[in-house]
């Protein structure tokens, strides 16, 4: 049983920076993380290191990318007040942990992620026979363990990712174990906690080790979660310790999936940037117009008094995100009667997205025009990251004996 209870769940994710977000990112990713950064402490980067992996040529477009990826973020409404935002080069402890954590890790493990081999297929015009690329899973690993993230949301084709992140930290905690001093750790982590409180938990302790008492149990991990001033080291120690065995060094984060909502693009296929068939968050509201009236609808519609079927149109996905019931009824019998045209059919659909990304283009505008504040926001929120990244890596750097002082 797994003995890390962090005080407030966290949850840690990153976005590539390799351009403009759209607004299939929005559905797909953005919308996710608005709703769980008030659950949870979430930690969101830019991840320009993962950029580079596949972007070492042309390194050009990450730099700009940055800014305008968080200020994307913020325009589609991650508040920097709730949530940490970061650029993972600003945290070198993401690349110590990932050398650190490339000792333990056998090559077969990263060859047989899937994302290796079909995203080198796939990006066959780039070289991705390297180092870098084959530790990209790893990369990600690192990201997610140095914060002892309980929850990372992604999509489906992430969840291998998260996997090996946990057969990572299993491994890891399996090689190195209990950390070195850990019962005089735990008993001065204990010593800080006050005499009555520390006399409690020792009862407690002993109830449930000489008992098997679980209400004893429960009791002492609630009082440790209660404890104002401890920091998440000396809490996990304590919750281990409890249970007789070791502080585990890294915690196994579990998959958020994110709820498939597939954007469709402008032209039927799933929406991206290399299909050129995307909206951006940032498009004004003519080029919306533009975008979506040159749609292409169902084929067998030449002419406006010939009947067409809504599931052969690439315009119907946007109605069953963007519709009401009455809408999609009112598309559905004008469509295959011919009682509507399509220009016409589109309208609802023009005037849904431009509602959906008007208060966007105004948030993002003020964020633009002051580029001090994103500045900001990106330095304090790396500060906080590199803080709780350094306790874990305090951790690990320990339990791998890399204390030679
Ligand atoms: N690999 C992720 C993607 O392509 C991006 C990413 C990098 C990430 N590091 C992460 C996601 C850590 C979650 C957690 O979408
Ligand atoms: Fe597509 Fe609407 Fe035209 Fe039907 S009426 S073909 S659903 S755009």
């Amino acid at each position: 049983m797994s003995a890390i209870l962090p005080p407030a769940t966290r949850v840690v994710s990153g976005m590539r920076s390799t351009g403009r977000l759209h607004l299939g990112h929005y559905h797909g990713v953005l919308k996710n993380w608005v709703r769980l950064q008030h659950e949870y402490d979430c930690l969101f980067f830019v991840a320009d290191w993962h950029a580079l992996t596949t972007h070492y040529e042309d390194p050009a477009i990450i730099a700009p990318s940055v800014r305008e990826m968080a200020v994307d973020w913020i325009a589609a409404g991650v508040d920097p007040r709730s949530a940490t935002l970061f650029v993972q080069s600003d945290v070198p402890q993401h690349a110590e942990l990932h050398l650190l954590l490339s000792m333990i890790t056998p090559l077969a493990w990263l060859e047989r992620v899937p994302t290796y081999k079909d995203q080198q297929a796939q990006l066959r015009e780039r070289d991705l026979a390297t180092y870098g690329f084959l530790g990209y899973p790893l990369l990600q690993t690192a990201d997610v363990l140095a914060y002892r993230a309980a929850l990372v949301p992604v999509g489906e084709d992430q969840v291998p990712h998260i996997e090996l992140a946990r057969e990572i930290a299993r491994r890891f905690n399996h090689l190195y174990g209990r950390e070195p001093g850990f019962v005089e750790r735990a008993e001065e982590a204990l010593r800080k906690m006050g005499r009555r409180p520390a006399r409690a938990y020792k009862e407690l302790r002993d109830a449930y080790l000489e008992q098997g008492d679980s209400q004893a149990l429960e009791t002492a991990r609630a009082l440790i979660e209660r404890q104002p001033n401890m920091v998440l080291g000396d809490k996990e120690r304590l919750l281990g310790y409890l249970e007789g065995h070791g502080r585990l060094i890294l915690s196994e984060p579990q998959t958020l999936l994110t709820p498939q909502s597939r954007m469709p693009g402008l032209d039927g296929q799933k929406m991206s940037k290399s299909y050129g068939n995307v909206i951006s968050l940032r498009e004004s509201p003519d080029e919306v117009t533009r975008k979506i009236r040159t749609m292409p609808t169902d084929p067998s519609r030449k002419r406006r008094t010939d009947p067409g079927e809504p599931t052969h149109c690439p315009v119907w996905p946007f109605h069953e995100i963007y519709s009401s019931e009455e809408t999609k009824a009112w598309v559905q019998e004008g469509c295959r009667t011919a009682g509507i045209g399509c220009l016409e059919c589109k309208q609802p659909v023009i005037d849904a997205v431009n509602a959906e990304l008007a208060p966007m283009r105004a948030r993002a505008q003020e964020w633009e025009s002051d580029a001090g504040l994103v500045r900001n926001i990106l330095t304090d929120g790396a500060r906080r990251a590199r803080e709780i990244a350094e306790e874990t890596l305090v951790d690990v750097r320990r339990a791998m004996n890399l204390r030679w002082e």
